[in-house]
């Protein structure tokens, strides 16, 4: 594996084989000094708190360093310069290149003028890879991904870490629920070709029709910041909410992810169920983002 890209460029094994890594350094491997004389350029041109921090506590904890851009506005983007010229000069400074970019597609640009390996830590309403693998990891330490029910809920147009969690599912036979406000529907091309892969999807228009058959309702935000102008965007705003009346009745073993920021889809008061798992899976970014850094730089 070099650059980490999209959901597509990985097969079952390869998810596996991550997944597998990112046990170990969970249990044990943050005393790994592996990335010791290793640089990461981390380089965020659209807010983010969870993913760019865990990528910097991953290479911490593997003895390696980081250097950031944290903002557009202070990189030299505002002076005009071409991200293809930005990666050619980062390519001479790091050991590899996360990404995180507001234009789909992107990180793959990058990848095309890139030396070192880019990993992408999302871009635009495209992908976000590195959340897909901790979504994963954090079902797999509950159970066995093989066969569950997987709902998917908020917008699922726009929302990168559903995109690419759904097409990583397609390879453990989930069946999967789709549950999106009007217009934020999944892309046509990315259910057909989860259909095409083999993968039973069902469209739901309210998450209470389908909540009690699930083993793990994934909630995501509505992306406010791809919106074309703020009155579709206050058209389908606060149309979910999961609250506790909502869980009567829910499996005993419901994991109730959530990729975070949340802005109000999950009520505080769920936070104390034992279904809600969304700190949990942000604590998991740590030990996935070292197996992933580490894949790319060893
Ligand atoms: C997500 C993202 O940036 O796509 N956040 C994250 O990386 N944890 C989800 C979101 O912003 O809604």
């Amino acid at each position: 594996m070099y650059h980490i890209i999209s959901i597509h460029d990985f097969e079952r094994s390869d998810l596996d084989y991550l997944l597998d890594r990112a046990k170990e350094f969970d249990t044990g491997g943050y005393r790994s000094r592996a990335l010791e004389d290793k640089l990461a350029a981390l380089l965020f041109f659209e807010p983010s708190t969870r993913t760019r921090m865990s990528f910097a506590t991953a290479m911490a904890r593997l003895g390696g360093r980081w250097i950031s851009v944290d903002s557009v506005e202070a990189s030299s983007i505002v002076k005009g310069e071409t991200l293809a010229d930005t990666i050619r000069v980062m390519s001479n400074y790091a050991d590899a290149i996360v990404l995180r970019h507001p234009k789909e597609g992107a990180a793959r640009l990058a990848s095309e003028f890139a030396t070192v390996p880019v990993i992408n830590a999302g871009d635009g309403a495209g992908q976000h890879p590195s959340q897909t693998l901790l979504d994963l990891y954090t079902i797999r330490q509950s159970m066995p991904i093989d066969g569950i029910d997987v709902g998917l809920l908020g917008d699922l147009r726009y929302g990168r870490t559903a995109h690419s969690l759904a097409l990583a599912l397609a390879h453990y036979g989930v069946t999967l629920h789709t549950i999106a406000p009007g217009g934020l529907e999944m892309p046509a091309s990315i259910t057909l070709e989860l259909r095409e892969h083999g993968m039973e999807v069902v469209e739901h228009a309210d998450v209470g029709e389908v909540i009690r058959d699930l083993d793990v309702l994934y909630v995501t935000r509505i992306q406010r910041e791809r919106f074309p102008d703020s009155a579709s965007y206050y058209n389908v705003a606060s149309s979910y909410r999961i609250t506790l009346d909502l869980l009567n009745g829910v499996r005993d073993d419901l994991m109730i992810l959530h990729p975070l920021p949340r802005a109000g889809e999950i009520d505080s008061a769920v936070d104390r169920t034992p279904y809600a798992r969304y700190f949990e899976q942000a604590k998991n970014g740590v030990p996935v983002r070292m197996a992933l850094l580490h894949e790319v730089m060893k």
